[in-house]
């Protein structure tokens, strides 16, 4: 059936004007002015709307065994949730354990996915250990369509990885024409604080972000693109919350490392004031990298309105408060880290950096949508409206008023870390590749639609 959009404002990283969208199948066949109704399908209207492509959440956790739990969401909650949002397409981290081989990994991700995302999605392959062996499968991974890894510089004994590793995965990503996407903080500064914070008998949700420094976080970075510079492997540093880290890796691409930078809303929106929240609440808003002082909120601002940092993602890792946050309740390093936000990311970006005028609207496209679709190898496939690319789009309303709550997001976890929060403008009506998917905030697609996306190889900047 085709789907006609009538009379939107239509917005991508490059442009705005109105014009009608005819979709035909699962792509765009044709933009122009006044496109005849079809003989058979729906016309949506679309005045008075912007038009925006769908949106790309390049950093999720729906599926994470972590910290001896699991991650809440499915595939069929955390993916509706995520169109509802206005997100069309989702790159989840496959994170297998240590002890695992990757391809079972790889194996466990993609029959946890497939039949029951209803967005569509690829992985960042975690190579959470390095050999012989798990280079010759990754390089299998790699032919089924994965052009980026993930690692951590975090987590020791977990997920983390030693130097030898970090010099040998980043050796194969840049053979492989990989990018290798990072989360950056000192290990051993972090366990060697923790140990210190327990000892002196801190064990409340703030001591959290005490042992996590920004300087922890900024000699992450600096670790990693010095290995990248000697290597010449192209990185993506996930999550950066923070001056110091941000500093570290701007002088990096200084010296021609070629490096691409994300942050996620909840740095954008959030502090350390509410990890710092009494009676444990504080307890919903541990992540790492920690929320940050305030201070930094406007320098993360001004780099995305700049261009220096690429994307915005969320790092979406829910936990329920009340049967696994707890898990921390006498040991902040037993807290699960992590922030719900699929559901949300759009909105806020919208509300509190384009209505504040911090960010205008092409670098709302840009940062949550196009540049990810273009360092990850998606575009124009996805990340932009014209003939040919995937009929994604989101139809906003610019005049929706709203509050955010666990009572009626649909992301499955029992707290919203934005409680409360007004949103001012969503996404009315939501398309993945052709067909309505949301309607009025609420799914109306197809269950288990969501593609698996089969991504070439190659690292090109965005
Ligand atoms: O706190 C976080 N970020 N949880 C999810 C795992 C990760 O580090 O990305
Ligand atoms: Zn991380
Ligand atoms: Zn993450």
């Amino acid at each position: 059936m085709a789907l006609l959009i009538k009379g939107g404002e239509i917005v991508t990283a490059s442009s705005r004007y109105v014009a009608d969208i005819l979709c035909e199948g699962e792509t765009i066949s044709r933009i122009d002015i006044d496109i005849s109704p079809p003989a058979r399908g729906e016309v949506i209207d679309a005045a008075g709307k912007f038009v925006f492509p769908g949106f790309i959440d390049p950093h999720t956790h729906i599926y994470l065994p972590f910290m001896g739990t699991f991650s809440k969401d499915t595939y069929e909650t955390g993916t509706k949730a995520a169109l509802i949002g206005g997100t069309t397409t989702i790159f989840d981290m496959c994170c297998p354990g240590r002890s695992e081989e990757p391809m079972d990994g790889f194996q466990t991700w993609r029959a946890q996915s497939e039949g029951r995302a209803a967005c569509d999605y690829s992985f960042h392959m975690g190579v959470t250990k390095f050999d012989e062996s798990s280079a010759a499968q990754l390089r299998e991974i790699v032919k089924a369509g994965i052009q980026s890894f993930k690692i951590f510089l975090a987590y020791k004994g977990a997920l983390g990885i030693d130097d030898a590793e970090l010099f040998q995965a980043l050796s194969l990503a840049k053979e492989l024409g990989v990018v290798t996407t990072a989360h950056c903080e000192n290990e051993t500064l972090v366990s060697e604080l923790q140990r210190a914070l327990l000892a002196a008998g801190r064990t409340d949700t703030a001591a959290h972000h005490d042992s996590r420094p920004p300087r922890v976080e900024a000699e992450g970075v600096h670790h990693l693109l010095t290995f990248a510079e000697m290597i010449g492997a192209a990185v993506y540093i996930v999550h950066l919350s923070c001056r110091e880290a941000l500093e570290e890796a701007l002088a990096a691409r200084l010296r021609g490392v070629n490096v691409s930078i994300e942050t996620v809303v909840q740095y954008l929106t959030l502090d350390k004031t509410y990890a710092e929240l009494p009676d444990f609440e504080g307890a919903k808003y541990v992540m790492s990298p920690p929320l940050r002082d305030k201070k930094h909120q406007p320098i993360l601002w001004n780099a995305l309105a700049q261009g220096l940092i690429n994307t915005v993602g969320t790092d979406h890792a829910p936990f329920d408060f009340k049967t696994q946050k707890t898990m921390g309740r006498d040991d902040f390093t037993k807290i699960p880290n992590g922030i719900p936000a699929i559901e949300d990311r759009v909105n806020l970006l919208y509300t509190h950096g384009v209505l504040t005028g911090k960010i205008d609207l092409s670098t709302f496209v840009k940062i949550a949508s196009t540049n990810a679709a273009k360092i990850f190898n998606l575009y124009p496939r996805k990340g932009t409206i014209q003939p040919g690319a995937d009929a994604d789009l989101v139809i906003f309303d610019p005049e929706y008023e709203g509050i955010l709550s666990a009572k009626t997001h649909h992301m499955n976890i029992d707290y919203n870390a934005f409680e409360g929060w007004k949103i001012h403008g969503r996404p009315s009506l939501v398309t993945l590749r052709g067909e309505v998917a949301v309607r009025d905030g609420q799914f109306v697609g197809t269950p288990g639609r969501g593609q698996f996306l089969q991504r070439k190889t190659g690292t090109p900047k965005a």
